[in-house]
């Protein structure tokens, strides 16, 4: 029996909650690691278990019998139970586990997510899953004893396991399933003693072992099926690559879901001058990237020669696996939206007096105007300096660094210009400032910010976050402003483009800025409902990071396609943004998709902020950044652009900006910039 506390449920987990709790690795944040397959084939062996427990379906080594087709009420139950009542020739176990198997992703996620709504596990951004604090009261033999509910279902298992104890059948399908996924041995030690018990409990239950041997001799099938089947993948020709209107202009997004209707999910490029280029684009590949990617690509590879060049290794971006996890984890409050809601008034104050080196009649380049308005509030915020006079070189070294080292598209050489050698010095002087103003003593008094987690961190664990690493991430907020100002020129670009935004823009503006400054909560609330929606639309059609970049560690399969162990991957997320049947008419600039009742943006097919575990742990703020920017340039000024003719056109690489030719002329200053 359990007996919840703290708001838990009361009565029995079921099989599949049970299952994927004993799965559960808490240092990975993710199952332990059992390949797709065998975890779905094993989550629809608990359901059937389950359906058998509750005299549903009757199962043994030969047949599966259909007893009652009464719903349990249990979503992840009832639509394998209505599949057996609705087929009318009698199949066995192993038979129903192959057909349900392709179900067992949406079983995964309802039981995540009701397990979430428990309190029992904590949900992540990135689909990372941790034990929540809900305590369980567990009455055992001698006494009653708390844990986790984790705690709970091991302890019983251990229990019969190392005390011999007679286990419950329930506890016994349990070690059936966990034994044929082959993690029992990473949950617990097993000795020879151990393994002996371990064999005679899978012989004490028959369902469990119906179901054990059906889930066993499917994952066996599978290990030969997927290689043979393999499609080729095609490859776009070069004069294909050549004659696309997208590609001039430099929307890559768009680009991608050209190719994705042309060749399918999976295509090879061949570009003369770089590395060939296996892409994924299109809905499915990204829920598969999103869901199974941790499981066969890592990010580690593409970006090893880039943290070179900073002098540091195993950066976040580049780590996979349970270290990943850890620095995510622990980085995660220095990116979250309130750390700044909180310090709002300087984020306002920093923003602002940048603005008021704006005259009017000045025409400015938009990208660098957008960067130093963003990095003015973002420096001192998360790091505590003020960078203005340095970012500019901070923002060409990175650029360099990305196009040498990583994109490929220029010579290595090219990072060793006199003019980027200067640049790289920056990196030290940005470390220095922030050390200096991070002392014990300095610190006394102040809101903790990102280089303090991140001092901490290094203080805590050397070998964890080494000293070699800083100067890569107590700079990082100065790259970040870069990414987010180049957001902000494609906004202020189609803000100012498009009068009727404008106005409407405008107007939000100025009614959230009539009786003094915004609190965060109004800034995120209903009164900055279209800006925000605008913003969105933004990140849709420009994205600045359209794709990401991964290689595959465990050879796999993708949509039909073979995707070879070794080989780079480019994973074009953003492809989804330009197709019709996600986002209709989809070059049209529409704010309303973002609203009841359409919500086009729901799912993994609007994915600017990236799938799977590295999705951006910014998102968030980077909203608010972008939303308040936007909001005090409406208010302050008013802007054309320039030159008037001005036709956007995107620099897609190493990440998406308008090109350097639009301009924004200051041509009012509609209120006086507090002192
Ligand atoms: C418009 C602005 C931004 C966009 C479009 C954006 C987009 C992205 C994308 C697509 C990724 C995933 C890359 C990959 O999968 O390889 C990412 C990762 C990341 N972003 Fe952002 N980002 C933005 C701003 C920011 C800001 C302002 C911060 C923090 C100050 C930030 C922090 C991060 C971090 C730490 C990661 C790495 C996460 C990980 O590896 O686990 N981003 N971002």
């Amino acid at each position: 029996m359990i007996h919840a506390r703290s708001g838990a449920r009361t009565g029995l987990l079921s099989l599949i909650d049970e299952l994927v709790l004993a799965l559960l690795n808490e240092e990975s944040g993710y199952f332990r690691q059992v390949p797709g397959w065998n975890l779905n084939c094993a989550v629809v062996g608990a359901a059937l278990a389950e359906l058998s427990l509750m005299s549903r379906i009757d199962t043994d080594m030969d047949s599966l019998i259909l007893l009652d087709a009464t719903a349990t009420g249990d979503r992840a139950l009832d639509p394998a139970l209505e599949e057996i009542a609705a087929e009318p020739v009698q199949h066995n176990a192993q038979y129903w586990i192959e057909r349900l198997a392709p179900q067992a992703e949406s079983i995964i996620d309802m039981t995540l997510d009701r397990l979430v709504d428990l309190r029992i596990l904590h949900h992540h951004d990135g689909d990372f899953w941790s034990l929540a604090g809900a305590a369980w009261r567990m009455e055992l033999h001698q006494g009653s004893e708390e844990g986790t509910a984790v705690e709970h279902v091991k302890t019983r298992i251990s229990r019969a396991i190392f005390n011999n104890e007679i286990p419950d059948p329930r506890d016994i399908i349990i070690i059936c399933l966990i034994d044929t996924c082959d993690v029992l041995r990473l949950i617990f030690e097993l000795d020879e003693e151990a393994e002996e018990r371990v064999r005679a409990i899978l012989k004490m239950d028959l369902i469990g072992r119906a179901i054990a041997a059906a889930v066993a001799q499917n994952i066996a099938g599978r290990l030969f099926g997927p290689t043979a089947l393999a499609k080729p993948i095609p490859v776009v020709p070069l004069r294909r690559l050549l004659r696309s209107k997208q590609i001039r202009s430099g929307n890559l997004p768009a680009f991608f879901a050209e190719l994705h209707q042309e060749f399918g999910p999976v295509f090879e490029i061949r570009p003369p001058v770089a590395q060939n280029m296996i892409c994924l684009a299109g809905p499915d590949t990204n829920q598969w990237v999103h869901r199974q990617g941790r499981m066969h690509l890592r990010a580690r590879d593409y970006l090893e020669d880039f943290e070179k060049v900073y002098g540091g290794v195993g950066l976040l971006p580049a780590l996979d696996g349970a270290d990943h996890f850890r620095y995510r984890k622990f980085i995660q409050p220095a990116y979250s939206r309130t750390r700044v809601e909180d310090r709002l008034d300087e984020f306002l104050s920093r923003a602002r007096h940048d603005m008021a080196a704006w005259s009017v009649g000045e025409t400015r380049h938009a990208v660098g105007m957008c960067r130093k308005l963003v990095n003015a509030a973002m420096s001192p915020l998360f790091v505590g300096i003020d960078s203005q006079d340095i970012v500019d070189d901070m923002h060409k070294f990175k650029d360099r660094a990305l196009k040498t080292h990583v994109g490929r598209t220029l010579p290595k050489f090219m990072l060793k210009t006199p003019a980027m050698r200067r640049r790289a010095k920056q990196i030290d002087e940005v470390m220095d400032r922030v050390l200096n103003v991070h002392t014990p003593a300095q610190r006394v008094g102040c809101p903790r910010d990102l280089a303090d987690e991140l001092l901490t961190m290094h203080n805590n664990d050397q070998q964890f976050l080494p000293e070699s690493n800083l100067r890569f991430v107590l700079s990082a907020p100065l790259i970040a402003s870069m990414y987010v100002g180049d957001q902000l020129s494609f906004a202020a670009f189609a803000m100012v483009s498009q009068p009727e935004f404008y106005d409407r823009i405008r107007a939000e503006a100025d009614s959230v800025f009539a009786a003094g400054d915004p609190d965060g909560e109004t800034l995120t609330g209903p009164s900055t409902d279209v800006t925000r929606r605008f913003i969105m639309e933004c990140l849709r059609l420009y994205p600045i990071v359209p794709l990401s970049v991964r290689n595959v560690m465990n050879a796999c399969e993708v949509e039909g396609y073979q995707l070879p162990e070794g080989r780079r991957v480019f994973i074009a997320q953003t492809a989804t943004h330009y197709m019709a049947d996600l986002f209709p008419d989809p070059f049209r600039f529409d704010i309303d998709r973002y609203a009841e009742p359409r919500k086009e943006h729901v799912g993994t097919g609007y994915s600017p902020y990236g799938l799977g575990t590295h999705t951006c742990l910014g998102a968030r703020l980077t909203e608010m950044y972008l939303a308040t920017n936007l909001l005090l340039m409406a208010h302050y000024f008013m802007f054309e652009i320039a030159p008037k003719n001005y036709k956007l056109r995107i620099s897609p690489f190493p990440s998406m900006s308008p090109n350097k030719k639009l301009k924004f002329r200051i041509s009012e200053r509609r209120r006086d910039l507090p002192a």
